[in-house]
């Protein structure tokens, strides 16, 4: 296959179908499972529905262990779904060729330490993505990690260099070329920024904000950083306990919030508390435990506005445009 030839989209894959659909996604791990004794349940994501136009940038902000990583897994096919449905440009996943799939949608980590081989090459790394699908000759390869490397900000002499030669900052730009050498229409990151220096971290955002355009990228990126949320996202999803509590425009959802646990995440960031990303919100009660969760509303024991039914019935997800909250004030 040639290097041109990948990942053009043709006109129907174009013709609007949301780029990446998620249909009541679930995903439950078995835990202290042994021989012959049943694991209990953990509910890790439950019922994720989400749909991502071309060209977007979803944020999924919420507290450590609420399954941002697992729901990103199985956006990348790394985890199978326990139950529900995953669409790429329309088409189910299940019936997408895993090659296929893999030059589409593609992974930037949050450590870029561990990310990265060690024993190879920084061209190796990059030119890897082409040479595991087999595309173009050894030059080409070379020539396209080495163009890519130009993209994202590294001098071509480092194009011999080794990981343990590279800064935080650099590694992770070595990350985003690998990722992108493929030309993908979609960049899941998982807190792409969080381990690196403050300083550096702008950078990186800078980056992806500007290949984004120029390469007509969509994003999912998943932050604990409501600052990060409201640099480089259109929309955002609010997720605690494995659901999705709150949906919107970025603008709608940080500046009026309509769900509590919004309200919450929002006020915590007033909190002294610089550089810390996300702390827990101090509502006077701890995290559940996520295998046991709360019935009805599961935010109810922390919800300051919580009322009647909030204990036993679930709330139902309401739509208004393209915004939507899970919250029995709104139903
Ligand atoms: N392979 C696994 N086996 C068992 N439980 C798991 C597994 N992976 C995740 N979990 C559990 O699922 C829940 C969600 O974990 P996940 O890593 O998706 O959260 P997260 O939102 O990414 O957290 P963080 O912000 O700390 O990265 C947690 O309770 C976690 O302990
Ligand atoms: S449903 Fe009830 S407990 Fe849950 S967030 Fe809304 S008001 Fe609070
Ligand atoms: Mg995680």
């Amino acid at each position: 296959m040639s290097l041109a030839a990948i990942n053009a989209p043709s006109a129907d894959a174009a013709a609007e179908s949301p780029v990446l659909e998620l249909r009541n996604l679930t995903r439950v791990f078995s835990i202290g499972k042994r021989f012959l004794r049943e694991g209990k349940p953990l509910r890790a994501v439950d019922g994720v529905s989400l749909s991502i136009p071309r060209g977007e940038v979803l944020a999924i902000v919420g507290e450590s262990g609420c399954g941002k990583t697992t729901l990103s897994r199985m956006m990348l096919g790394l985890q199978q779904p326990t139950s529900g449905e995953i669409f790429v440009s329309g088409e189910p996943l299940a019936d997408v060729d895993r090659k296929a799939f893999a030059r589409r949608v593609q992974p930037v980590f949050q450590d870029p330490y561990s990310s990265l081989n060690p024993r190879k090459t920084i061209g190796q790394i990059i030119a890897d993505p082409l040479h595991i699908h087999g595309v173009g000759a050894p030059a080409d390869r070379l020539a396209a990690a080495q163009d890519m490397m130009e993209r994202v900000g590294l001098a071509r002499r480092l194009v011999h260099s080794y990981p343990s030669q590279l800064s935080g900052g650099q590694r992770q730009r070595v990350a985003i070329a690998r990722a992108l050498v493929m030309r993908p229409e979609i960049l899941i990151c998982d807190e792409p920024t969080s381990a690196l220096d403050v300083s550096v971290q702008a950078q990186i955002l800078n980056l992806l904000q500007t290949l984004r355009a120029e390469l007509n990228l969509t994003y999912v990126f998943i932050t604990h950083d409501l600052s990060v949320v409201e640099y480089m996202a259109d929309h955002v999803a609010v997720m605690y306990l494995g659901r999705i509590l709150e949906t919107g425009p970025v603008r709608e959802v940080l500046h009026a919030p309509r769900h509590p646990y919004t309200r919450a995440l929002l006020d915590s960031i007033l909190t002294p508390e610089p550089g810390l990303g996300l702390p827990r919100p101090d509502l006077g009660r701890g995290f559940p435990d996520p295998l046991d969760p709360p019935p009805g509303c599961r935010f109810h024991p922390r919800c300051p506005k919580a009322f009647a039914p909030c204990a036993t019935l679930p709330p139902a997800r309401v739509s208004e445009g393209d915004a939507s909250v899970e919250c029995h004030l709104y139903d």
